[in-house]
C-alpha cells in the first residue's frame, strides 16, 4: 500500500461518512471496547444502545408484573406481529411470515412439508456450496423419505444462476432450496426468475433469507414464493441465538403438513384437546412456546428499519461494498489476494469475500488488533456491512489493516 492510496481511501471514507444520511444511526448501537473496526454484522449484528431500557422494561411492564397474563395479552400474537413486520420487510403481505424456532428447525419443517406436498416426485435441489446447514438438512430428509439430493455445482465465487435451475429441474423435482444470498461469496440469486423455473417443472421452493433479511428488499409475494425462512441475529441485530421467521405464501398454507406438531400449532391451544388439529393459516408452523424474551433486541431493530425504510438501507450496503471495494483494490488485492464476489451490480449482496491462502493466520491478527470480519476456510476474510451500524471510516480503518498484516505475513 502506497501512503498516497491510504490517504486517497480514508479522505473518500471521510467524505463518504459526512454526505451519509444515515450516519446519525451509527451511533445508536453499543460501540465499546476494543474493536476499531467491526465488519462482521453479517454474522452477528451489533446491540442498540437502548436495549437496557428495553430489556428492564420488558421485565418491569411485562414480565414481571403482568407474569403469566401476558401470554394472553400480548406474547400469544407476537410470533404473528412481529412475523408480519419482519415479513414486509422482505415484501410479504400480513398473515405469512411468523418468528418460530432456529432457522435450521424451520429449514427442516418447511422443506419437510414441501416434499410432502410434492408425492412422487423423487428429488430435492441445492447447490453444493450451499451453507452447511441447509445441505445436512437437506440430506437428512432425503435420508428420511427415500429422496435423492441433486446438487447445482456453483461457482464459489458466484452462486446458483438461473440458468443452471433451469437444467437441474424436471418433473422429478419436489423441492428447490437456495439461498437468496450466497453465504460465502454474497452472490444474490434471481428470486423471480428461479421460482417461476421451479414452477414450470411443478416444484416449491424454499429461500434461505439468512444474508438478504433487513438489508435487501426480497420481493417475496412479487415473484410468487412459496417458502422461506431467515435468521434474525444477523443484519436484524437480534443477538445470539434469536429465533428465526418463516414464511409460507398464504394460499400454501392449508396444503402444508410440518413434521413437529406441537400444542402451538395446534387449532385451539389451550383446549387440551386429545388429538392434534393444525391451526388454520401460518400459526400451524408453529411447534413449542415462542422464544418471546429473544425477540426484544428483535423487535427494536426492526423498529428501526421501519423508521428508515428497507430502501434506504439497501442505499447504503451498496455504497459500502463499492467503497469497501474500492479499498480492497488500494490496499489488498495488489498484495495477492483476489475478490471472490460478484462486481457490482444485481448480484451483489452486502459482503464481500476477499482470498488469500495466508487469511486463517491474518485474520487472526487482525482479530488481536480489534479488526473483526470473519475468516471462512479454506482461505477466505468476509467482509460484512450492516448498513445502520457501519461507517465507511469503519471499513477503510479495517481493510487497511487487512493490508498491512497480509504484508507483514507475506514477506
Ligand atoms: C445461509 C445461512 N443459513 C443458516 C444459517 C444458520 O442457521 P441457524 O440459525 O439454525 O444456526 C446461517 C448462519 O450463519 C446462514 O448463513
Amino acid at each position: 500500500m502506497t501512503r498516497a492510496a491510504h490517504a486517497d481511501t480514508a479522505a473518500l471514507a471521510a467524505e463518504l461518512d459526512a454526505a451519509d444520511p444515515l450516519a446519525e444511526h451509527t451511533r445508536r448501537f453499543v460501540r465499546e471496547g476494543d474493536v476499531v473496526a467491526y465488519l462482521d454484522g453479517n454474522s452477528l449484528g451489533r446491540p442498540l444502545a437502548d436495549l437496557p431500557e428495553r430489556f428492564s422494561r420488558f421485565i418491569g411492564e411485562e414480565w414481571g408484573t403482568r407474569l403469566i397474563r401476558r401470554w394472553d395479552e400480548a406474547w400469544m400474537r407476537r410470533p404473528f406481529e412481529l412475523g408480519d413486520r419482519i415479513g414486509a420487510l422482505v415484501g410479504a403481505a400480513p398473515g405469512q411470515a411468523f418468528i418460530g424456532d432456529s432457522t435450521t428447525v424451520l429449514l427442516y419443517k418447511l422443506a419437510r412439508a414441501a416434499v410432502e406436498a410434492r408425492p412422487g416426485r423423487t428429488e430435492i435441489v441445492i447447490d453444493d456450496d450451499s451453507f452447511p446447514t441447509d445441505r445436512f438438512v437437506v440430506e437428512g430428509i432425503a435420508a428420511e423419505r427415500g429422496l435423492t439430493v441433486r446438487w447445482i455445482r456453483v461457482d464459489r465465487a458466484a452462486g446458483a444462476t438461473l440458468e443452471q435451475v433451469e437444467r437441474a429441474v424436471g418433473e422429478r423435482t419436489a423441492l428447490v432450496l437456495l439461498c437468496h444470498v450466497a453465504y460465502r461469496s454474497g452472490f444474490v440469486a434471481d428470486v423471480p426468475g428461479i421460482t417461476a423455473a421451479a414452477h414450470a417443472a411443478g416444484a416449491l421452493v424454499l429461500w434461505d433469507l439468512c444474508h438478504s433479511a433487513g438489508v435487501l428488499p426480497v420481493g417475496l409475494d412479487a415473484a410468487g414464493a412459496d417458502l422461506a425462512v431467515g435468521c434474525t441475529y444477523k443484519y436484524l441485530n437480534g443477538g445470539p441465538g434469536s429465533p428465526a421467521f418463516g414464511y409460507v405464501r398464504a394460499d400454501l398454507q392449508g396444503a402444508l403438513e410440518q413434521p413437529i406438531q406441537g400444542w402451538m400449532g395446534a387449532a385451539d391451544v389451550f383446549a387440551m384437546a386429545e388429538r392434534y388439529e393444525p391451526a388454520s393459516g401460518v400459526a400451524r408452523f408453529l411447534s413449542g412456546t415462542p422464544p418471546v424474551l429473544a425477540t426484544v433486541a428483535l423487535e427494536a431493530m426492526v423498529e428501526l428499519i421501519e423508521q428508515v425504510g428497507i430502501e434506504a438501507v439497501h442505499a447504503k450496503s451498496l455504497a459500502l461494498t463499492d467503497f469497501a471495494e474500492q479499498a480492497l483494490a488500494a490496499h489488498v488485492l495488489p498484495l495477492g489476494a483476489a475478490l471472490a464476489s460478484p462486481p457490482a451490480g444485481p448480484h451483489r449482496g452486502s459482503h464481500l469475500t476477499v482470498a488469500h491462502p495466508s487469511f486463517r493466520e491474518v485474520n487472526a491478527r487482525l482479530w488481536e488488533r480489534g479488526v473483526i470480519g470473519d475468516f471462512r476456510a479454506p482461505d477466505g476474510i468476509r467482509i460484512g456491512l450492516s448498513p445502520l451500524s457501519t461507517t465507511f471510516a469503519e471499513v477503510q480503518t479495517g481493510i487497511a489493516a487487512l493490508g498491512e498484516e497480509l504484508r507483514r505475513a507475506t514477506r
